[in-house]
């Protein structure tokens, strides 16, 4: 497994492999590496002769109370995790090869309406951080695949919309989340949860899997009255279980449009925080 800090040193290394006719497969990740993370490296072993993983916290996608500073930065640990996992190629940059030059003084790429719902409402700035350096990303490695966790929805239609608008020539890959064995999605963040709230915190997979079977089992294609009855309920819930939600709602899948009478294909999206752990999940929904 090479790894690369350098944006050259990288590039040159790529050249060699692509005149040799292999594809590449690119993992973004911000480090700190969980088996969700390795299940995004293991399907871009499968489609790809070339598997480039890289980590870089971007602090162009933090606001200015997130947890950036407090980010866990691990890289030994994830390099043998990495290694292990089949990895050919690790970029690992340097803040100031990425931002050169003062962030407020960058280009920016935004995907406008999508990035202003749901988590976008909530975290001012954070999907344009994430599309900003997905590019770079994009433009340094030029991959063939770029795999992206379900676990993330939004972010994944984001970058979906971005490729699409943009007329890139990268397939988008969706993963499906990976949960702890009581529901709870695996993320960095769940480090941040005490003794107290790690016990909470698969309240939210509950409450989420609630409104599925709920929805599933009786609402009409498109009768979104209830579907906001079903939501506003699930917030309640989570309240009640000691979360401060910011928002439950069912999606249209595909664009994460509010629903029509024609849409079959939903999904159930919930953010919500225990104590100063922002946690979010999603639950597809099928009728
Ligand atoms: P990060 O939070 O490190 O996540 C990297 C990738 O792993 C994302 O695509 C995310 O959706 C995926 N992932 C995280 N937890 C997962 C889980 N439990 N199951 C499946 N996939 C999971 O997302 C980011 O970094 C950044 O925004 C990034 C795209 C790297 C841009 O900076």
């Amino acid at each position: 497994m090479q790894t690369h800090t350098g944006i050259e040193t990288i590039r040159e290394a790529l050249v060699a492999e692509r005149v040799a006719g292999k594809s590449v497969g690119l993992v973004p990740t911000m480090g700190n590496l969980h088996p969700g993370h390795l299940a995004l490296v293991e399907t871009a072993r499968r489609d790809n002769d070339l598997v480039v993983v890289s980590i870089f916290v971007n602090p162009l996608q933090f606001g200015p109370n997130e947890d950036f500073d407090g980010y866990p930065r691990t890289l030994e640990e994830d390099a043998e995790k990495l290694e292990r996992a089949g990895t050919d190629v690790v970029f690992a940059p340097s803040l100031d090869r990425i931002y050169p030059k003062s962030m407020q003084a960058m280009t920016t790429v935004a995907v406008p309406g999508l990035t202003r719902i749901l988590c976008g409402a909530h975290r001012p700035g954070h999907f344009d951080g994430v599309t900003t350096v997905v590019n770079k990303l994009f433009n340094i490695i030029s991959p063939d695949r770029a795999y992206f966790g379900e676990k993330d929805y939004q972010q994944l239609i984001v970058i979906r919309t971005m490729v699409s608008d943009l007329d890139m020539t990268i397939e988008v890959v969706g993963v499906p989340t990976v949960r702890d064995t009581d529901g709870l999605a695996l993320s960095s963040r769940n480090a941040y949860l005490d003794t107290n709230e790690r016990a909470k915190a698969p309240g939210l997979y509950r409450t989420l899997s609630k409104m599925k079977a709920e929805i599933e089992s009786g609402v009409r294609p498109g009768d979104a009255r209830p579907y906001e009855e079903i939501a506003s309920a699930a917030s309640a819930e989570l309240e009640r279980l000691g979360f401060l939600p910011d928002y439950v709602k069912v999606r249209k899948r595909a664009d994460l449009e509010i629903p029509d009478a024609t849409c079959t294909e939903l999904i159930a999206l919930g953010a919500a925080s225990l104590g100063r752990t922002r946690l979010i999940d999603n639950l597809s929904i099928d009728l």
